[in-house]
């Protein structure tokens, strides 16, 4: 696929992404800075999604929206679980529409229904009434206009990372929540890695202490990748050319949050951030022949983001993405506390008492403290495959709690403020490193809620 014919961003979302991308000013929703802004009234007929439940469903239907690299992947894991049934698939590139429905077909399943007309049929596939749920996983600035279309017609929303990428969409996305009562869910896989709920289980269970500091990051080398024309790099790059931030801060955020119960006794509240020079994208695309009309791109987004967030009760969190850097993958998972600390990239954890150096085995500490969920469905999760098999743990625990009738594990109000990060901390790169307050989205009630607990136990 070229440039030409990839997706391209409607007039609407291009002014809200070059908003983002200038002075900062622009920035729909942005609070005054530091100062912890009072959330805005919740509106009449709008209530909490705290604890949302539905009743248990027999079996669960769904849609899927974008089935490129992620829909595809995604639709294999939900293939593998039973009493999932795939009603609709919609992409704007027709034959992928189709090999999808193939994909269904070949597993002898029945033939799901096809929208591949335009950009906005993906409206009809949100308006079918045997849709219990629709999957979203397309380029980031469909995300929130997707998922609004979702619950506003009644079917819950899961939305791939970033679910948002301005303020005003995160607000969105809590406020039709609220609006609907429909699941609004962000697809963070990697709260599912087998080591971050080893992680999430040992403090739980006390092993850290009190925790204090956290790092996460997307530290993923793509420069290759990224400037080359297959279609996922090429909207990709675009928002290089757009803003200048922390672009992809949900996968090591996701479970460091949940670690630090965030909005379950504490919340973020305000973030920092800063951007190295871009340079390494530039270099590559400066070696393109002299006629390549990639050689016009401007990218703006430096090489390095690092962004700081405090939190309500004091704890730090670091965030870095850097995508253009070569060097060794890592969502960094670092996380500190009273009686120790655990970092990933390789697995060490150092507690007190136990000496100077790293642990490396960890072998000890998978018996003992191995996560449940990892311990029933390792193998299943594994053979299903994406990503070391978290891909299937997230699928497998989300349809699990349709099934039963369970709230789900993650909010609007976490996909809200994970994504926030996005357009915040653009907004405090323009302004000079300003600290800037995150929105409330609870509105007050992430003090009186428990964090997540051990899941599937
Ligand atoms: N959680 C993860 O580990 C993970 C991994 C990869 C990608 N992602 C996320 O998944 C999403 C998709 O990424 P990708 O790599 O699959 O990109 P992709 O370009 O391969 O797939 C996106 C698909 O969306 C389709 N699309 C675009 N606009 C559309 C519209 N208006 N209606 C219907 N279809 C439309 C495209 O044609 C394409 O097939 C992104 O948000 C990305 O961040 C998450």
């Amino acid at each position: 696929m070229t440039p030409s014919d990839a997706p391209q961003f409607s007039r609407r979302r291009l002014m809200t992404m070059t908003a983002l991308g200038g002075a900062g000013l622009a920035l729909p929703g942005a609070p005054a800075p530091a100062a912890a802004a009072e959330p805005p009234a919740r509106q009449p007929g709008r209530k909490s999604v705290f604890g949302l439940k539905h009743p248990p469903m027999g079996k669960v239907r769904i849609g899927i929206i974008g089935v490129g690299g992620r829909g595809s992947s995604l639709l294999g894991n939900l293939l593998d679980i039973e009493k999932v049934e795939i009603k609709a698939v919609c992409d704007i590139v027709p034959q992928r529409v189709e090999a999808a429905r193939d994909q269904v077909r070949k597993k002898g399943r029945p033939d799901p229904a096809g929208f591949a007309k335009n950009e906005t049929d993906f409206e009809n596939l949100c308006r079918r009434d045997d849709v219990d749920v629709v999957y979203i996983a397309t380029p980031w600035e469909w995300h929130t206009p997707m998922a609004l279309a979702a619950m506003k017609s009644g079917r819950h929303a899961a939305i791939e990372v970033p679910a948002a990428i301005t303020l005003e969409e995160c607000w969105q996305l809590v406020d039709t929540a609220e609006e609907t009562q429909r699941h609004c869910l962000m697809l963070e896989n990697c709260c599912y890695g087998e080591i971050e709920m080893l992680v999430l289980s040992m403090v739980r269970q006390g092993v850290l202490g009190e925790l204090t500091h956290g790092e996460a990051g997307y530290l993923h080398a793509l420069p290759d990748y990224l400037l080359s024309q297959a279609a996922p790099a090429v909207w990709r790059r675009r928002h290089l050319t757009r803003a200048n931030g922390n672009l992809y801060p949900t996968h090591g955020l996701g479970p460091i949050a949940q670690y630090m119960g965030i909005h379950g006794g504490d919340r973020f509240e305000r973030l920092v951030s800063m951007s190295s020079l871009e340079h390494s994208l530039s270099l590559l695309r400066d070696k393109l022949p002299a006629d390549d009309p990639r050689r016009r791109e401007k990218y703006v987004c430096g090489d390095i983001n690092t962004s700081l967030i405090r939190t309500a009760l004091g704890r730090t969190i670091l965030v870095q993405f850097n995508i253009t850097t070569p060097r060794p993958y890592s969502r960094i998972n670092m996380i500190c506390g009273t009686e120790g600390t655990f970092c990933d990239y390789p697995p060490r954890l150092h507690l007190r008492g136990k000496g100077e150096a790293w642990e490396t085995d960890l072998a000890p500490y998978f018996q003992q403290y191995g996560h449940p969920l990892w311990k029933k469905m390792k193998e299943t999760a594994l053979k299903s495959g994406g990503h070391g098999g978290m891909d299937y743990v997230m699928n497998w625990r989300l349809i699990q709690c349709l099934l039963e009738g369970a709230a789900l594990d993650m909010t609007a109000y976490d996909a809200a403020a994970w994504s926030a990060v996005f357009p915040l901390s653009v907004a405090s790169v323009a302004q000079g490193s300003a600290p800037l307050a995150f929105p409330d989205f609870t509105r007050g009630e992430w003090k009186s809620r428990k964090p997540i607990g051990l899941v599937g136990a």
